[in-house]
């Protein structure tokens, strides 16, 4: 499978950014770490960060003929970003959201996510486990469809 890999504004100071809440993992050790999991080795990845909305929504775009899943941590733009909810109804290709913290236990406005049911489902709080689960969900949910 073609796996896309997106991730969203401040995501490229994973490793030095609020570690207590994000870890020490820095987005390239990450997802490397994915890529070369058991389940991620016999994959194709793609990995794509941004801080800005629009070139988020281009790479969905850009990869649609390419992806056959998504994995996306929209960043803070999952709480408000109907922009790239648009994008990834307009290409209807899964996706499956994830977040290294718990958004459920943090502040109030993180606990709305904007694209959460335009995706199979939404993993949170395992730290990078999320994308692990994320890649699990979402290769069962591909293999299942073929
Ligand atoms: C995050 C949670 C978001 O609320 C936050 O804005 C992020 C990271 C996470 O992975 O836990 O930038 O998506």
């Amino acid at each position: 499978m073609n796996i896309l890999v997106i991730n969203g504004p401040n995501l490229n100071l994973l490793g030095s950014r609020e570690k207590n809440i994000y870890g020490k993992t820095s987005l390239a050790e990450l997802m490397i770490w994915l890529e070369t999991s058991q389940m991620g080795i016999k994959h194709k990845f793609k990995f794509f960060q941004s801080n800005h909305e629009g070139d988020i929504i281009d790479t969905i775009q850009d990869e649609r003929f390419w992806a056959d899943g998504i994995i996306i941590n929209p960043g803070a733009f999952t709480h408000y970003s109907y922009a790239i909810r648009d994008s990834i109804l307009s290409v209807s290709i899964p996706t499956i959201e994830v977040h290294l913290s718990n958004i459920n236990n943090r502040e109030k406005f993180r606990k709305i996510s904007v694209i959460r049911d335009v995706c199979i489902d939404q993993i949170y709080g395992k730290g990078k486990n999320s994308y692990l689960e994320g890649l699990k969900i979402l290769l069962e949910f591909l293999i299942d469809k073929k």
